[in-house]
């Protein structure tokens, strides 16, 4: 890896180099005039006709209406992001954040540092997208910027390309001060803003809105950012179809994994085998991986969020793979599939493994009644029948110090401690998609089509814990689907993948050949 600044200097510490200025210390960029005045010159003018309007543009423009309904007269400041700093110059990857790709439908060819804003205009708002396009090739930024310049990040749209591919109106990033300033104040627009996304378009509509006025924001903010996660409680078409090609890239994942176990299973850190195999997967077929892969052996599998992933996969263990593809457009998939790493179950996996498939299975037949005329199911319809079962086999196992109706009453639980996460979660560009949503909004809300969700039952019997039968201890079980609501009831959209125990031997079989 390289550096841009320059190091023709021979300041020390002694003469008072800036720390700031030590990046130089790695590079060898000449600042000669004679350098400056070459480099510029003898490029090819390329010449690209414009993009189409991208795919996503209608839903994108559809967003921008729903939030400017719920918000009217006010202007919205809707960052893509910054870069955030990995080390000294290096940078993590960006990813846009989802508001804003909800709202651009850019996904992931986002310019780190754009920002859209929706001007209040008559009735409604004008979107307006803010960002740095190309700099020609004569100048500076093309050679010498390590941020920005061609040379360095490769080519960069114009401004006239993201109009073109979006159907917003854009505008250089250096003239948002000034539009977000132009009528701020007390009585006039309120400006508010995605917290959390950049940290200098914060600082600058702090700044603006001080100047204006307009001290207390923070209820202002949150509340958008709720709306926002709200209008997206329902995906359209389009973001159903995104869906589907996450899920179909998470399954060809889930293949390339099992075809890796008799590596991973001679592998010291076979689990990072497998994250591997996930990942290349993710990076062909989509731009990445959703969230960080979970893969966890044996008793790994009793860690929710096991991402450390650096376990040995030994034969006669089970496998949790929770991975998902996130596609160019930035929606991803999010699926479990709990597998028996020599191919076949033994009888106390395929035991607790049953469980947690009746209990998917339960709150698949709950939220499937959608379809049912008139028939009205919340959001948290679906996790109580999950619990029902899960409950009911602990209670058969003589797990639970009740029985399984008393461990369903509230002041109950017991079962719980065998699976303290819920049962689900809306999906789309985030894996936990809508998480600011209100309650009512989101787990007292009915089903309604096009709402896509997760059921992700599971069951964690930890090698240490004294209260599972000994037989079962080490066992971890989760088993997630992608459902999504239509007219006629729901549809797993992860059903290519097995999920029998049967089914997932005979498909293993089948892929090892
Ligand atoms: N992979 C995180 C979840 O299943 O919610
Ligand atoms: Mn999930
Ligand atoms: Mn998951």
């Amino acid at each position: 890896m390289t550096s841009s600044s320059d190091a023709t200097r021979s300041a020390t510490p002694a003469d008072g180099q800036p720390v700031e200025d030590r990046g130089s210390n790695r590079s060898q960029r000449p600042s000669s005039a004679a350098f400056r005045a070459f480099i510029a010159d003898g490029w090819e003018e390329t010449e690209a006709p414009l993009p189409d309007r991208l795919p996503s543009a209608d839903t994108a423009a559809a967003a921008r209406a729903a939030i400017s309904l719920e918000l009217p007269g006010e202007r919205l400041v809707l960052p893509g992001g910054d870069l955030r700093v990995r080390s000294n110059d290096t940078d993590h990857p960006f990813r846009a954040h989802s508001a804003f790709a909800h709202l651009t439908g850019w996904g992931a060819a986002t310019e780190p540092d754009s920002v859209l804003v929706l001007h209040p205009e008559g009735d409604g708002h004008e979107g307006v997208l803010y960002l740095r396009p190309r700099a020609g090739k004569d100048t500076e930024e093309f050679y010498a910027d390590s941020r920005y310049g061609e040379l360095w990040v490769g080519v960069r749209p114009s401004l006239e390309e993201v109009a073109a591919a979006t159907g917003l109106r854009t505008a250089h990033i250096d003239t948002l001060r000034d539009d977000l300033a132009k009528d701020a104040g007390v009585g006039q627009v309120q400006v508010r803003l995605v917290t959390g996304a950049d940290r200098a378009v914060t600082a600058l509509v702090d700044e603006v809105r001080a100047q204006a006025g307009l001290t207390s924001t923070a209820g202002a903010d949150a509340e958008l950012t709720e709306r926002l996660s709200e209008i997206r409680l329902v995906k359209d078409e389009w973001e159903v179809g995104e869906i589907r090609s996450a899920v179909a890239a998470t399954a060809r994942g889930f293949e390339d994994v099992v075809r890796s176990f008799p590596r991973a299973s001679g592998h010291e850190r076979g689990e990072r085998v497998v994250e591997g195999a996930f990942a290349a997967r993710a990076r062909e077929d989509g731009n990445g991986m959703g969230y960080e892969t979970i893969a966890a052996a044996g008793n790994h599998a009793n860690t929710l969020h096991w991402i450390h992933n650096d376990g040995e996969v030994r034969p006669g263990d089970l496998l949790l793979l929770d991975a998902g593809v996130e596609v160019d457009s930035l929606y991803t998939a999010d699926v479990t599939r709990t597998l028996p790493v020599d191919g076949v179950f033994t009888e106390p996996q395929r035991r607790v493994y049953q469980a947690v498939l009746d209990a998917a299975d339960a709150a698949f037949a709950v939220a499937a009644r959608v379809g049912e005329g008139g028939a009205r199911v919340r959001f948290r319809d679906v996790h109580t029948a999950a619990m029902e079962v899960v409950a009911a086999r602990l209670a058969e196992w003589g797990m639970l110090p009740v029985d399984a109706a008393m461990s369903l009453e509230p002041d109950g639980q017991y079962h719980r401690r065998w699976m303290v996460h819920g049962t689900s979660h809306h999906l789309g560009l985030d894996v936990h998609d809508c998480a600011q949503a209100r309650r009512e909004m989101y787990l007292d809300a009915e089903l309604v089509p096009g709402m896509v969700f997760t059921i992700e039952p599971g069951l964690y019997l930890r090698a240490d814990d004294l209260k599972v039968p000994t037989e079962l201890r080490g066992i971890g079980v989760r088993i997630e689907d992608d459902v999504l609501v239509t007219e006629d009831g729901v549809e797993n959209l992860s059903a290519a993948l097995p999920r029998t125990p049967s089914a997932i031997e005979a498909w293993m079989a089948d892929l090892r050949g």
